[in-house]
């Protein structure tokens, strides 16, 4: 059995360090990625971006399909005057022949200043990080964790209600294989927010978020229906019913039941916002798209690109 290393406190010192966890981010961290993703976002709408990271080169490894995690880490290094490596996905390499993930790796690590790596499995990128020295930013690893998401989520919410704490959330949808859900809970409990689990009884955020939550003192509540929650909710984050990972009749039965409409957009907060990860299927109907506290088009999208590009240049020491 692999052991893997836990992942090491940021603690202000972003430099070589591997992104693999949000509990590694203290409010200081957070405050450090905010300020940096500001200057980001201004240097990209000013003069399109910063030479940073020239002559610096990205390996994005990709074990499971992504559109805004790989473009918007490719689109931030280019952004910084670095390169990727041309990888849109893992297929086309020597994987195909059953290379192992090991010597995937260690070949792609000796190419490349930085890995940005999404597998499938949990645990598979922190067992990454622990066979290089370069540093390894988590894009996703099974039901696991996607810290970078969290840190963009937080930054939109942050951006938009101009504040991260005295919030209530509520994630809604399907959650216990929702990987989002578990990095932005625990970005959210570094600040004294309410967290509200609405979920069918199938797919119930993880004990493990429980246990960190309840660790920290952290208020929450986990319920099957959001009618009663929903008119005191600053942010709704709604979830992708995972269809891959479930049988046909149990999608069936989900399918439909936690969808936001314009229906439900009448009982939220007028100051409020609804958030998605994407890729969305049918969770959100699209007639919620142009309402002014819809974001997950808009501002959620693009501001991965910016806290990407402050992350990247934190960790290969640039800023
Ligand atoms: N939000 C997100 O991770 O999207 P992708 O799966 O398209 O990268």
């Amino acid at each position: 059995m692999t052991t893997l290393s836990s992942p090491q406190k940021i603690n202000g010192k972003f430099k070589g360090k591997d992104i693999l966890d949000a509990n590694q981010f203290s409010k200081r961290d957070i405050k450090i990625i905010f300020d940096k993703t500001d200057k980001m976002k201004k240097a990209v709408l000013k003069k399109g971006g910063l030479k940073l990271l020239e002559h610096k080169v990205l390996a994005p490894l990709f074990f499971e399909p992504s559109s805004r995690t790989f473009s918007s880490f490719s689109a931030a290094m280019q952004r910084l005057g670095g390169s990727v490596i041309p990888l849109p996905n893992m297929a086309n390499t020597s994987v195909a022949k059953g290379e192992s993930l090991e010597d995937t790796i260690k070949v792609f690590a000796s190419y490349s200043d930085i890995l940005v790596i999404r597998h499938p499995e949990q645990g598979k990128v922190l067992h990454a990080a622990d066979i290089t020295s370069v540093p390894v930013i988590n894009a996703g690893d099974g039901i696991g964790e996607h810290p970078t998401q969290a840190l963009y989520d937080l930054y939109t919410i942050n951006e938009s209600l101009k504040k991260v704490s005295g919030l209530n959330v509520v994630f809604f949808g399907e959650l216990g294989r929702y990987r989002p859900v578990n990095s932005l809970a625990k970005l959210l409990a570094l600040y004294k927010n309410k967290i509200t689990f609405v979920s069918p009884p199938q797919g119930k955020v993880q004990t493990a978020i429980i246990d960190y939550l309840k660790a920290r003192d952290i208020e929450f509540s986990e319920t099957e229906t959001i009618d009663k929650v929903i008119g005191n909710c600053d942010v709704l984050y709604v979830t992708r019913v995972k269809k891959e990972f479930m049988s046909e009749a149990l999608y069936k039965k989900i399918q439909g039941k936690y969808v936001v409409n314009k229906k439900l957009l009448q009982k939220m907060k007028k100051k409020s916002l609804i958030m998605h990860a994407l890729p969305r299927i049918d969770e959100i109907a699209t007639e919620v798209d142009d309402d002014p506290r819809s974001i997950y088009l808009k501002s959620q999208v693009i501001n991965g690109m910016y806290v990407r590009m402050a992350l990247l240049a934190l960790v290969l020491g640039k800023i």
